[in-house]
């Protein structure tokens, strides 16, 4: 292990997990746990619990769990050794010499801080360049713009030289090696040998990441004959696109009445010059689910402001749905005036004041949906109309609110020139068949689960049904009350165990208890955290069911060694029928236990 374990225990105990997690979702107290939305899934009712009393986390929709460890690598996509630096930061605690770390950085891979020193490296050289002679004809572009110097400043906008290779030869005066520039996407190396500027004759917009740190670069051409209108960076290992927000990083701060998401960094900034704090944007069209999650941490309510055109529409009408899905509520602004295609077109030409309008006066998702529905089809064709309706129908019966769907059909019937009730007869069949269909589906799913079909932890489950419950119960009730196993412990062998993942559990488990201490579950190597979060599930599970007392304990040991003793016999019986016998006697002889207590 690479952390001393009074280290790993002082950069715990300086991080309550309660703390941690309540820094990206919202928790309310539920008895003397807490609970909110899950971050790793998508969800509108809680079922994501943190465990105050063990330090630790549950969610009983996607079985994500762990420690205040597993949580910070799970949430930012760190490694083991990352989440624990930055755990150790943010308490203060200096970081403990690693014997191992010499080893690890003679690899190929290139490390996480190396790549955030070369983007800010290299925005500070495009920063520089902007404000060079050379960068004259960039500035006079961003002042046609009405980009102010301040918002320059604030946004660190930069200038890429009509050049082959001033970055290159910029980083590697630096100390940054090829493949370090290579892996962050700034330079790549030609068939003649040399390294070249991957990003040439460009107004430069850095995107930060939620801390602020530069993690990618998005460019503008500046000379329009240029193929590639935006030249952005493809993912690396600090940078994933389906993830990322430009703008958060400022606006976080400013989102209680809501965000405002739009296309990409100029229309962004601009709206952050006009004094709309809360704008936020994806880079291009791709709106994803890992946008609408991190949304979701941010606030209830997102003001879609895509460009007017087809992808931006089509974009709407996905970030509706994903941002629905996490019980984040969307409203949309038409910016429709002809004259501009998108919000910093829009500011240009009618001003703040006017967007601001724009922003009060924003429909609400299903106005824009039955809009959108009504706006494909001609319904002046007997055919197209029927379609339309059934379409519309099909729409209004996915709203969740009775009076909603009446309030909606009737409105949607009118500009249709049905009647209400017809329409709302047919939504609410509609309804009824989904309602239905989704029982079943939950229903499915709750002895898929029962029965560990999918489980893809411990995939032995199924095969041994009666073991398993018995194996989580025992492994639960330790992970509770570790004080029990120091008793209990010796009794129990990993051969008691069915299932190779409890058994692999237990013999981590059963090694802390010789040692003297409690049983960990930290993604140090030993357990992936997918393993931690099943295991998480065991505790969880006995934490808010059963009793958890040793003699509760015990009945589940001794049901394991009764278990496993038929299971040695099954084998025997196979290989020996005179086993047969013996084993026949066995179960007799435990009939009889039965009958007489
Ligand atoms: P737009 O074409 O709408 O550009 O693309 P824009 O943001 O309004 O830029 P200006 O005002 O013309 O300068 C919207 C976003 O889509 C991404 C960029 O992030 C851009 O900001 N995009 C666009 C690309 O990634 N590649 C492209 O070729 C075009
Ligand atoms: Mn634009």
């Amino acid at each position: 292990m690479a952390f001393s374990k009074p280290f790993l225990e002082e950069v715990k105990r300086r991080n309550h997990i309660t703390d941690v997690i309540s820094r990206f979702v919202p928790l309310k107290r539920a008895g003397s746990n807490m609970v909110g939305c899950c971050p790793f899934h998508s969800e509108k009712t809680p079922s994501f619990t943190v465990f105050s009393g063990t330090e630790s986390y549950y969610c009983f929709g996607c079985g994500a769990g762990g420690d205040v460890i597993t949580f910070v690598m799970q949430s930012e996509g760190l490694e083991y050794r990352e989440a624990v630096e930055q755990l150790a930061k943010m308490a203060g605690i200096p970081m403990e010499e690693d014997p191992y770390e010499r080893k690890a950085d003679q690899g190929p891979q290139v490390k996480k801080d190396r790549l955030f020193a070369l983007n800010k490296a290299a925005a500070r050289f495009f920063y520089a360049k902007l404000q060079s002679p050379e960068g004259a004809y960039a500035r006079e572009y961003l002042q046609k713009r009405r980009f102010s110097d301040t918002t320059v400043r604030r946004f660190g906008i930069g200038f890429a030289p009509d050049k082959w290779d001033s970055l290159c030869y910029h980083l590697r005066k630096e100390g940054y090696t090829d493949e370090e520039i290579t892996v962050a996407f700034l330079g790549r190396k030609g068939k003649n040998g040399k390294m070249y500027d991957l990003f040439r004759n460009r107004l430069m917009f850095p995107i930060f990441d939620l801390t602020g740190e530069v993690v990618a670069f998005s460019g503008r051409r500046l000379n329009e004959e240029d193929e590639r209108k935006y030249v952005n960076t493809s993912d690396t290992p600090v940078f994933k696109k389906s993830r990322i927000l430009f703008g958060l990083n400022f606006a976080k701060n400013e989102s209680e009445n809501g965000l405002i998401l739009c296309e990409g960094a100029p229309d962004c900034i601009a709206m952050h010059q006009a004094g709309f704090g809360n704008a936020i944007a994806t880079l291009g069209t791709a709106i994803t689910g890992e946008h609408a999650r991190t949304l979701s941490r941010f606030t209830k309510m997102v003001y879609l402001a895509y460009d007017i055109d087809k992808a931006g529409r089509k974009a709407t009408m996905r970030g509706i749905e994903l941002l629905n899905q996490v019980g984040v509520d969307t409203k949309i602004i038409h910016l429709g005036e002809g004259d501009s295609k998108d919000p910093d077109e829009f500011i240009k030409n009618h001003g703040a004041e006017a967007f601001r309008a724009k922003l009060s006066g924003s429909q609400g998702q299903i106005d824009y949906r039955i809009g959108e529905i009504l706006s494909r089809f001609d319904l002046s064709v007997p055919d197209e109309k029927l379609r339309c309706s059934h379409e519309m129908a099909e729409y209004v019966a996915t709203i969740g609110n009775r009076l909603e769907r009446e309030i909606y059909a009737s409105r949607a019937a009118e500009k249709l020139g049905l009647s209400p009730e017809s329409l709302r007869n047919e939504a609410e069949n509609k309804r009824r068949t989904m309602e239905k269909n989704a029982k079943k589906q939950e229903h499915s799913k709750i002895t898929r689960d029962a029965t560990g079909y999918g489980d893809q932890v411990n995939t032995d489950k199924l095969r041994f049904s009666s073991e398993a419950p018995h194996e989580e119960a025992v492994l639960g009730i330790l992970l509770l009350h570790p004080e029990l196993g120091k008793e209990l412990a010796p009794l129990l062998e990993p051969e008691d165990f069915a299932t190779s993942f409890n058994r692999k559990l237990w013999e981590l488990f059963r090694t802390d208890f010789a040692a003297g201490i409690d049983p960990e579950l930290t993604a140090d190597g030993s357990l992936s955290p997918r393993e931690i979060g099943a295991a998480e599930g065991y505790r969880a599970a006995r934490a808010t069911l059963g009793s958890n007392d040793g003699d509760t304990l015990r009945s589940h040991i001794d049901t394991l060694k009764d278990l496993r003793s038929r299971r040695e016999y099954d084998g025997r019986v196979k290989e020996d029928p005179g086993a047969l016998r013996e084993y026949l006697a066995l179960l007799r002889k435990q009939n009889q236990n039965k009958n007489s207590e």
